[in-house]
């Protein structure tokens, strides 16, 4: 499993800035530390100090993953890190698609599953200048291809997404994000968001202002927010972290 700037670039009709690393604390960190212009990638096979949301570690074994960050400048002040999330998840389901036999779900927002287990999960951020103007977002993205073993805290809901070769993986990923995001305004991936999903339909549970809930998941809406529904009234949730409910 060794990373390739020219094979990744392959994949791609746009340049892309591609920095591969054998081993790197997080690739969002680097891709922070950075002040590269354009369209720029991060790479690597092993993180040291992998992050996810909400103050998360993210698991980032050597060889047996896929860690990188795309960092995209930001075209509209108002780009939504939730859509941007959802169109990464799209991009990466379908990328393993078109090089795997595994056709992997998405749990609202990051996550995308295989087999009812988490195999990948995705980061975004935005980036400020000295200004503090966002000037970029980054897009953070650890997959699982045949890690085996993971830590206690991880065990019972981590799975992967096989063997799949990581400059195919790496630039269709990126050459799909790319044109999603460019895209973004005409929610091109949403259907596809909502094809995928791993939450719709089902019960799910949530906290919100400190009280807890349990509703049915009924759709995604423009922004990616998810609409769930409690005893008859819809909310939209745009934030947080839901469970879903095994059915008994
Ligand atoms: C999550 O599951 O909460 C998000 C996980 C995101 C992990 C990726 S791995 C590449 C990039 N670098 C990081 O430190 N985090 C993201």
């Amino acid at each position: 499993m060794k990373l390739n700037p020219e094979k990744i670039q392959a994949y791609c009709s746009d340049p892309v800035t591609i920095r591969v690393y054998d081993s790197i604390d997080s690739t969002n960190n680097e891709a922070k530390r950075r002040t590269d212009s354009g369209v720029c990638l991060y790479a690597t096979t092993h993180q040291t100090a992998g992050r996810g949301r909400r103050g998360h570690s993210f698991y980032s074994p050597k060889d047996t993953g896929l860690y990188m960050t795309l960092s995209l400048p930001l075209s509209a002040p108002t780009a939504s890190v939730q859509k941007i999330t959802c169109a990464a998840a799209v991009a990466v389901c379908e990328a393993v698609d078109t090089l795997s036999e595994i056709r992997p779900m998405i749990k609202w927002v990051n996550d995308i599953y295989v087999d009812g287990k988490k195999a990948a999960g995705i980061l975004t951020e935005l980036v400020s200048d000295i200004s503090n103007h966002p000037r970029a977002v980054i897009v953070g993205i650890g997959m699982n291809l045949c890690t085996k073993r993971f830590p206690d805290e991880f065990a019972a809901n981590a799975g992967n997404l096989g063997e799949i070769e990581i400059n195919a993986l790496c630039g269709t990923i990126t050459a799909k994000l790319i044109d999603y995001y460019r895209r973004l305004d005409n929610n091109s991936f949403l259907e596809k968001y909502k094809k995928r999903s791993f939450c719709i339909g089902r019960t799910v549970r949530y906290t919100q202002n400190d009280l807890p809930h349990i509703a049915i998941a009924v759709n995604i809406d423009a922004d990616g927010g998810l609409v769930v529904e409690e005893n008859g009234a819809r909310t939209t949730l745009n934030s947080g972290e839901i469970s879903i409910i095994p059915i008994e």
